[in-house]
């Protein structure tokens, strides 16, 4: 059974933006993405990028260091140079609070 960390409010983080998060020592990217949240490990697969300081484009981040892209919603790599996935982490909302499954 997933443990969950409440990490936010969802009025929070509105709808195209982002937040970081520490869940239980590791570093999470919270993405609200047209109402639907989204997490992702704030590490870019290809050299440790902070993911989360990228820029989101719709369902995609990129990240600031070499510019590969995610997909926020499968932790798919969409361009090199990164090629493996960025971990994600199942989101709850409940009575309001935003959710993320912690490992
Ligand atoms: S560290 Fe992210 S693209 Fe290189």
């Amino acid at each position: 059974m997933a443990k969950f960390v409440k990490v936010a409010r969802v009025e929070d983080i509105a709808p195209g933006e982002k937040r970081i998060f520490e869940v239980d020592g590791t570093l999470v990217v919270v993405i609200n993405l047209d109402g639907q949240f989204y997490a992702i490990e704030d590490v870019c697969t290809h050299d440790g990028g902070p993911l989360g300081e990228g820029r989101l484009e719709g369902a995609q981040i990129i990240c600031p260091r070499h510019g590969a892209r995610f997909d926020v919603r499968t932790g798919d790599a969409l361009t090199l140079p990164a090629f493996e996935p960025v971990p994600t982490f199942e989101v709850k909302v409940e009575g309001g609070d935003v959710l993320v499954e912690s490992w």
